[in-house]
Parts: structure tokens; C-alpha cells; sequence
């Protein structure tokens, strides 16, 4: 989960993790939460949580969402571009061109960074909560160890290339100098040139 400050006392809640009272408790002493966000279709699970938590806020989720989760409530569906409140703090591109798949990219103007869930994982010996059985696989498997790369679901899923080619190439316009992301280490040296390299593939393929 990240939390984005939008504006003095206004957050937004993106990829929540459970709510329990004590993270709750700490959100609220940082501001009122207006905003959650599912920014991808395997990111949704604790959306539930965090309405009930932060009853007041809208829901943004993902497409695709809406037919994996039928019972979920959600205001907006999202897109292209940043929800007319959130277009001076963030910009957004849905990554397009897999079958398996799908996740809203962000960047956050202020801190100049990429915010993703399953578009690169980074995952490194030093990374923590993860045992070493999930390492080895990682390592040998799908070769992801000290090696950024999208979720395995993207690896084995990606269609229609040029579509992902230029979503993915929208973000790499962005001024990004870190990316923080859901699964692993955030980045925060030559973060640009680790995301060319994480997906080559879909970037290089006709
Ligand atoms: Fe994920």
C-alpha cells in the first residue's frame, strides 16, 4: 500500500493492504482519506477493507476489475488520464496488451516517481518478509533475483505488443528518478534505465 498526500488534509489509499485499527489510526493522523484506488486487476482484494475503514472516500478502480469483483462498489472506472481532482499531483496511463493482466501505471509529479504494483517486481537477497524457498524460485524459475522485472503473469501474457509498447513507453516519458512498486525493493538509483530494461520485451518486440 502507498499513500498519497493530494492536497493539505486529503489522501489517497492505493493498493490498500488490510485496514486494521492501528493502520487506520495511523493514515488518519496524516489526513482524511478521499481516495482508494485497486490500480491493477490482481490489486483489489482489501478494497473492501479499506471502504469500511474510510467510508467517506470514492473507489477508482482498474478495468477488469469490475468483472472479477461484480459485488464490489466503485465510483470510476480508470484510464488515460488522472480523475479531474487528482490531475495536479498525478499523471496515469492503463498498460495495455495483455491477455493476463492489466494495471493503471501513476507518477507522482512532486516526488518524481513511478507508483506500480505488478509492472516490475525487485526482488534482491535483502529483501524482507520473503523466505528463501520464493527466492530460489524467483532465481531460478523465472530468473527475477537482482533482475527487475514485470510479475510472471505479464511475462506469459503479454498480446498485443505494440499496444503495450506504447503505454509503457507514456510512462517512460515521465520524469521518474524512483519507483516504488508492490512486490520487493523500491527503486531509487537509475530507475529509468532499470525500467528499459524490465520491459524489453514488450518494448522491443514488433
Ligand atoms: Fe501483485
Amino acid at each position: 500500500m502507498t499513500v498519497i498526500r493530494v492536497c493539505n488534509a486529503t489522501l489517497m489509499v492505493h493498493s490498500p493492504c488490510e485496514i486494521d485499527a492501528a493502520t487506520k489510526g495511523a493514515i488518519l493522523e496524516l489526513g482524511d482519506v478521499a481516495y482508494i484506488v485497486a490500480p491493477g486487476t490482481y490489486h483489489h482484494l482489501h478494497v473492501p477493507s479499506a471502504q469500511y475503514a474510510f467510508p467517506d472516500a470514492e473507489t477508482y478502480i482498474c478495468p477488469g476489475i469490475e468483472r472479477k469483483r461484480p459485488e464490489l462498489d466503485f465510483d470510476w472506472i480508470l484510464a488515460d488520464r488522472p480523475p479531474e481532482a487528482l490531475g495536479d499531483v498525478l499523471d496515469q496511463v492503463l498498460v495495455r496488451g495483455n491477455k493476463l493482466i492489466w494495471e493503471v501505471a501513476f507518477y507522482h509529479r512532486a516526488s518524481k516517481t513511478l507508483l506500480l504494483v505488478d509492472l516490475i517486481e525487485n526482488f534482491t537477497d535483502q529483501t524482507q518478509n520473503v523466505n528463501w524457498v520464493l527466492k530460489l524460485w524467483w532465481k531460478t524459475v523465472f530468473h527475477m533475483l537482482d533482475n527487475p522485472k514485470p510479475a510472471p503473469e505479464y511475462q506469459m501474457g503479454w498480446k498485443d505488443k505494440a499496444a503495450a509498447r506504447k503505454s509503457l513507453q507514456r510512462s517512460l516519458d515521465w520524469d521518474f528518478d524512483k519507483i516504488v512498486m508492490a512486490h520487493g525493493d523500491l527503486i531509487e538509483t537509475d530507475a529509468k534505465e532499470r525500467a528499459l530494461a524490465a520491459w524489453k520485451k514488450p518494448l522491443s518486440a514488433s
